[in-house]
């Protein structure tokens, strides 16, 4: 006899960590169309829109606009990995758990790495990222945008510029930022950025939208060679080193995407139907509209805790709109109240890693989730949780404050 376990139930959450967050049900539709070949017309067209789509969303005119297969890491280790040779200086600005990860795929892809940092729940001020930069002259600058592990985001304004003065390539992570909050990427001057589905984009994970320029091109485009099995007659090799991953090559994606198709992988094709809806959600309601909505979220929400007595984590002037970090009181079970969330009221809340590990909560305001009843009701789960567990929230306050938030 075969074991097959039940059919699949998942219990209906309402997910309000720093992601994944619940998938908008348009996203989820599309990902239910048939499926096609890879070279079919109408799905290599798919691809040109989807490619079109993305530019919109990352404010950008660069024709290398396109999606990684794999969760948001995979996007930056694409870009990483065929962005730095061996021995290339990278500059890694470290203010949580995701700058670590990009220092630690920059030392993979066997770079020269640097890294500066900033206590957890702040971000480095634009001087102190131009000395850095002017002192370690590294080949690229490698950076979080917003870092969901402290809630904060990384101003990146102005960086490109200091970055492009110097002769230094910018690669940004804008995984938890994209979609939730600005991310203008021919305004800032950024060279490489990459992001992911399952935050503000209100996608599930596994498809890594990213964008690179003409500069990033032109450097990768030294480092090309093509698999024997396909490669075309009469092919000449880059005279650079070869990228280390046959599956991140960006020179070798550049041509799957581009006009010549040479093939590569198979392209995820649910998973480019759900990345292209998801940028039509997030367009159709248009960029600002969008933002707005994650700003107003953030303002009910953080409003909600403080009335409460809760305190908030981090430099609040630099905190994401979409995740707010707050501090658990003395004496309450971290692990207690969450759990109590998710099995009284089915809403999940995140924990922290590293330094703030069993110090702060972090709840997102993410995507479709980013709407004013879950707010209320997370709001509401928390106050009788806390309750429960011994700390005496300003009872009604919190939903009071942010309802008032929302007038
Ligand atoms: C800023 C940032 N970068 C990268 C990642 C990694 O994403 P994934 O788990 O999809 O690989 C995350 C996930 O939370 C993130 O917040």
């Amino acid at each position: 006899m075969a074991t097959l376990f039940g059919d699949l139930n998942p219990p209906h959450r309402i997910l309000m960590g720093p992601g994944p967050v619940g998938i908008d049900p348009r996203v989820l539709r599309a990902m239910s169309m048939p499926m096609l070949g890879q070279f079919d017309p109408v799905f290599t067209t798919y691809m040109n829109e989807t490619m079109e789509l993305y530019r919109q969303v990352f404010q950008t005119k660069n024709k290398w606009t396109f999606l990684v297969d794999g969760s948001a890491r995979a996007g930056a280790e694409m870009l990483l990995v065929s962005m730095i040779s061996p021995g290339d200086k990278v500059l890694v600005p470290v203010f949580g758990r995701f700058g670590h990860l990009l220092a630690e795929i920059a030392r993979r892809a066997r770079a020269e790495v640097v890294e500066i940092t900033r206590e957890w729940g702040t971000v480095f001020t634009t001087a102190e990222l131009t000395a850095a930069i002017e002192q370690h002259r590294p080949k690229i600058l490698a950076i979080v945008h917003g870092d969901t592990s402290t809630t904060m985001a990384q101003p990146l304004d102005g960086i490109g510029e200091v970055c492009r003065k110097h002769g230094v390539l910018i690669y940004a992570d804008a995984t938890a930022t994209l979609g939730g909050m600005k991310v203008d990427v021919d305004g800032w001057k950024l060279d490489a950025v990459s992001a992911g589905l399952q935050k503000c984009l209100s996608g599930p994970p596994g498809s890594a939208p990213i964008t690179v320029n003409e500069r990033v091109a032109d450097l990768v485009k030294r480092r090309k060679h093509v698999e024997v099995g396909i490669k075309p007659a009469g092919f000449i090799e880059g005279d650079g080193p070869i990228i280390q991953s046959n599956y991140f090559d960006l020179a070798m994606l550049m041509d799957y995407w581009g006009d010549s198709r040479l093939n590569h992988h198979t392209e995820a094709t649910t998973m480019l139907y759900g990345a292209r809806e998801a940028a039509r959600v997030v367009l159709g309601e248009g960029l600002d509209a969008c933002f707005a909505r994650h700003r107003q979220a953030s303002a009910a929400l953080t409003a909600g805790l403080t009335a409460m007595g809760l305190q908030l984590f981090g430099d609040q002037a630099h905190k994401m709109p979409n995740v707010t970090g707050v501090v658990i009181p003395p004496g309450v079970d971290p692990d207690g109240v969450r759990n109590m969330m998710l099995n009284d009221f089915s809403i999940e809340i995140g924990t922290s890693f590293g330094p703030l590990h069993g110090k702060i909560w972090r709840i997102g305001t993410m995507g479709y989730v980013c709407r004013k009843e879950n707010v209320l009701a997370c709001l509401d789960a928390l106050e009788a949780c806390l309750r429960k567990f011994g700390f005496k929230p300003n009872a009604g306050a919190g939903v009071d404050a942010a309802l008032a938030a929302y007038k």
